[in-house]
């Protein structure tokens, strides 16, 4: 059957998905899956979708429309399968507020955090979340409009540059430590990869420009850990209701705790990306590890 890639759109992650999205349709050719690329921000959403007769989409969309459970709805309504979390999971991973409600509900570790407004008193957010803390746009991924804040003074402006992004603003604990990332494929978990951006934080530039954010594969933690941290990512995911596959993004303290940060349903997939390392550690190459995807959909 035919197979259409969807990517680009028009969500603040655009550029990241283009890349997502050619290196997927370059593997499948490379597979010889019949396969076609389509960019609904240019070529007429979902009725040109409809005009291409799709047997199954792989979506290589981030962020708003592509990953939040909104296209997954309208692929539900036409009856075409697609890759990836369903529409719940997707809306729901998308909201990293309530991502952790649903995760404190059920007793898995993740920093305390509270939503921030315009008027917000400053002072006392910063009193009972304790500094450093971050700040970041409740929808947005790729690390776009997110602030490290180290003084109470630097929250009215972490928050308006956050605002840029989303009408909802969080303000988060900052667990400062090592970062840790678990990508979910299927059922399993594949080896987690430790990130370490030298003098920095991993940010966008850190994420896609960068040649010095060092990936730590095999992360390094004791196997004990290492299994703890990929239960831990495997439950995360399995409270959001995710499906196929997906990355959990993980902090672990200096005293070895791990606390949740973010789960996202539809990771990048770009040369610089966590996901194809962490596979590739796993023996999956990169064509093998798109076809797997693309077999999970519909299911
Ligand atoms: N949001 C980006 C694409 C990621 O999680 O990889
Ligand atoms: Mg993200």
């Amino acid at each position: 059957g035919r197979v259409v890639v969807l990517y680009g759109g028009d969500s603040a992650e655009r550029e990241v998905s283009l890349k997502s999205g050619a290196a997927v349709l370059a593997s499948l050719e490379r597979s010889g899956v019949q396969a076609v690329g389509f960019d609904p921000a240019e070529e007429g959403g979902l009725a040109g979708l409809e005009a291409l007769r799709p047997d199954v989409v792989f979506i290589a969309l981030h962020g708003r429309g592509g990953e939040d459970g909104t296209l997954q709805g309208a692929l539900e309504l036409l009856g075409i399968p697609y890759t990836g979390s369903g529409v719940m999971a997707s809306a729901l991973g998308m909201d990293k507020q309530r991502t952790k409600l649903v995760w404190q509900a059920l007793g898995l570790p993740t920093p305390q955090s509270e939503m921030l407004g315009p008027d917000a008193d400053w002072a006392a957010v910063a009193e009972r979340l304790g500094l450093p803390l971050i700040v970041k746009p409740v929808h947005e991924g790729s690390t776009l409009g997110i602030t490290i804040v180290e003084s109470p003074e630097a929250l009215e402006a972490a928050y308006r540059d956050a605002a840029r992004f989303d009408a909802r603003v969080m303000a988060e604990r900052f667990v400062r430590g090592e970062e840790y990332t678990v990508t979910l494929l299927g059922d399993s978990a594949l080896p987690a990869i430790r990130v370490e951006v030298p003098n920095g934080f991993y940010d966008y530039e850190a994420k896609y420009l960068s040649d010095e954010t060092l990936y730590h594969l095999p992360c390094g933690l004791p196997a004990g850990d290492e299994a703890r941290l990929a239960e831990l990512s495997r439950d995360a995911f399995a409270a959001i209701g995710c499906a196929g596959w997906g990355r959990v993004d993980v902090m672990r303290d200096a005293e070895g705790r791990f606390w949740l940060l973010e789960v996202n349903t539809v990771p990048g997939m770009t040369d610089h990306s966590l996901v194809p390392q962490a596979a590739a550690h796993a023996g999956i190459d990169f064509d093998a590890l798109v076809r797997r995807i693309l077999d999970t959909a519909g299911r």
